[in-house]
């Protein structure tokens, strides 16, 4: 993990929030490169989701009536057990004390447990993870909001607002990609845990009696979606949920799991809500949440399959997936070690760079007039500083998929050399088919 985020931070992928003022804990600011990757990760999850006919997008917003949070039970459930400490004012949760530290300068690397056995903690009390704040320019209880602790009720409000104006019919489902905040006590490993992220959900509205076997369909679906992006099916595993663990409005749940450095740790999770969250909206807003299906004349409450994943953790499992360290020989035929990031082509943040393998003989020319036309279509960098194997060095560590080399022969035959990240093979093709070429091996 250290040099996943040292490199994250070199070469532009993640840098610490508000860095230069001592950092903000739990957040993080995605860099050029990130920002594309998180991008990229997004992008294949909504064209999965909304190029099926029976999907819908949306869009809701941040901050929304303080009664969604009452009937959706975070107001009154939402909360983890914390435990302060009365000597230096730390904070933890006291259902994970046994593996916290003192974050406290004067007690830094103190473990929270043996502070706990000198009896300095206070008892357990219920915290609540959402965010309050205030709309309009009066802070007082009347005019209190939460920012949104998950996207997916800024979903179920807008069900009959989705169903009606895109005529869908159960079985179909409504996606959305957007921030949550948590104000979590233990923010922990990097962009795992943090206090601002981002959800890709989407949920599944169905006939009551059908939901198992939709909640099968996407429980496989989704697993499907990880392994397709290029995660080796022995990091990725399902952990059911107990039923005594389960959510207070679930039925059935399985998390998707990926295993990072530090453990196992959740991706995703899907759930069968069954219809809690429409009966518990209808209840509190007062208005009908029911679908009338016209040919069978029923009027019915439908059943949520949802899945829901976080797009940063989902980030950080194909960043850490994608690192290794290997063996890779030199032009003189030695071997030295390369850093190569293996994200799958669709993912990566930049999909070609163009070298002039010299700077002269009408070759930057050529190489910069490739890189404008590759650059209509894709994420390209221009390189002309260093050997050409300290510029693939450079590629393989952000994960650039394909190098193309303008040389001598280029200019005898309008060829290219493209080189592949993977396999570092290196193939000749005319320099016409370049753009089509990357595209190709894209969409492969
Ligand atoms: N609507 C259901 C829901 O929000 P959740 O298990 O609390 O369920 C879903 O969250 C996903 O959101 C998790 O699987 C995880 O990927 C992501 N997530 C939750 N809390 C997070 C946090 N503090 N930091 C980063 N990602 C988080």
């Amino acid at each position: 993990m250290e040099k996943l985020v040292s490199l994250c931070k070199r070469r532009g992928f993640v840098f610490q929030s508000s860095e230069i003022y001592g950092g903000l804990n739990g957040c993080w600011d995605y860099g050029p490169l990130g920002v594309e990757l998180l991008r990229n990760v997004k992008e294949e999850w909504w064209r999965t989701m909304t190029s099926r006919e029976d999907i819908e997008g949306i869009d809701a917003s941040i901050l929304m009536h303080p009664r969604v949070w009452e009937a959706s039970g975070h107001v009154e459930n939402f909360t983890d057990p914390m435990v302060d400490c009365k000597e230096c004012k730390a904070r933890f949760r006291a259902d994970q004390i046994e593996d916290a530290m003192c974050g406290n300068n004067a007690y830094k690397g103190r473990k929270a447990h043996k502070c706990q056995a000198e009896g300095k903690f206070t008892e357990a009390r219920q915290f609540n993870l959402m965010f309050r704040t205030f709309v309009g320019p009066v802070e007082e209880a009347g005019s209190a909001v939460y920012l949104r602790p998950e996207t997916a009720q800024g979903i179920y409000v807008n069900f009959l607002n989705v169903q009606s104006s895109s005529r869908q019919k159960p079985p179909f489902g409504i996606a959305q990609i957007g921030k949550a905040f948590r104000n979590e006590i233990n923010t922990k490993n990097f962009l795992f845990r943090t206090r601002e992220f981002e959800q890709m959900e989407m949920q599944f509205f169905v006939k009551p009696g059908t939901d198992e076997e939709w909640f099968n369909y996407w429980k496989e679906r989704r697993m499907q979606w990880f392994l397709g992006l290029g995660i080796g099916s022995e990091k990725l595993q399902y952990h059911r949920h107990e039923p005594d663990k389960l959510a207070h409005y679930a039925k059935d749940a399985f998390d998707i799991e990926y295993l990072f450095p530090f453990g196992w740790g959740e991706i995703e999770g899907i759930h069968n809500r069954t219809d809690f969250d429409l009966s518990r909206h209808e209840q509190f807003s007062g208005k009908a949440m029911k679908y009338f299906d016209e040919q069978s004349k029923e009027r019915y409450t439908p059943y949520i399959i949802e899945t829901s994943a976080g797009a940063s953790r989902s980030f950080m499992a194909f960043l850490v997936d994608a690192y290794r360290e290997e063996e890779a020989p030199t032009s003189d035929g030695k071997m030295e070690l390369r850093v190569v990031m293996h994200f799958h082509p669709r993912l990566a943040p930049i999909k070609a760079a163009v070298f002039p393998l010299v700077n002269r003989d009408g070759m930057p020319e050529i190489a910069q007039k490739l890189e404008t036309a590759l650059r209509a279509s894709f994420k390209v960098f221009y390189d002309d500083s260093g050997a050409v194997g300290r510029r693939y060095r450079r590629q393989d560590e952000i994960g650039t998929p394909f190098c193309l080399t303008i040389d001598s022969q280029t200019l005898e035959d309008q060829t290219v050399t493209v080189r592949e990240r993977d396999t570092m093979v290196q193939e000749r093709i005319g320099i016409d088919r370049a753009a089509a070429y990357v595209r190709e091996k894209l969409h492969a």
